[in-house]
């Protein structure tokens, strides 16, 4: 396995929709254990293929879930099938260093995808999960979070990077 480089604001590739992966095969699994890697080694909770200059539909998660149980997945070609609820966790994203703000999410989801093993999978996510889920899927459609901020916190956050504040500390 190898750690693969995380793309940062204003790298193009962040902007760029991920198509539909067609083939799940060795090179795809490689890819997820590199990301898989690549996530845990930046302490982050998610990562789509995008964040790491690959446009292919597939993102990874680990996020604790019902207290201590962990839940590491990788779902490729992730299609939201149910959402309802409202949910506003304050997020950060390791293409944004430094970055951090509440978004408006779905509480819960159902969505529907493969695994890396090429089988279907269906998956319920509710809170902290749902809600980096739904961040991931963001960037397969070229969404980050300096999307869904106000202009304000968009040009401070700018004006942050020009300074270089925010190299001093990523946050997940
Ligand atoms: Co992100």
């Amino acid at each position: 396995m190898s750690l693969l480089r995380i793309r940062t604001y204003p790298e193009g590739i962040l902007k760029k929709k991920a198509a539909a992966v067609k083939d799940i095969d060795g090179t795809l699994q490689r890819l997820i254990d590199d990301m898989n890697e690549t996530m845990h080694s930046a302490s982050g909770v998610g990562l789509a293929a995008t964040q790491v200059g690959n446009s292919q539909a597939l993102f990874v998660a680990d996020v604790p879930s019902e207290g201590e149980k962990r839940l590491v997945i990788a779902v490729i070609n992730p299609v939201i099938i149910e959402s309802d609820g409202e949910s506003s966790i304050e997020e950060g994203c390791l293409s944004l260093p430094g970055f951090r703000i509440n978004v408006n999410r779905s509480a819960r989801l159902v969505i529907k995808g493969y695994d890396r093993k090429g089988k279907e999978l269906i998956l319920e996510a509710r809170e902290l999960l749902a809600t980096v889920i739904q961040h991931e899927m963001d960037h397969l459609g070229g969404v980050t979070l300096l999307d869904h901020a106000s202009l304000l916190k968009r040009e401070a956050y700018l004006k942050s990077l020009k300074k270089g504040d925010a190299a001093a500390g990523p946050k997940p």
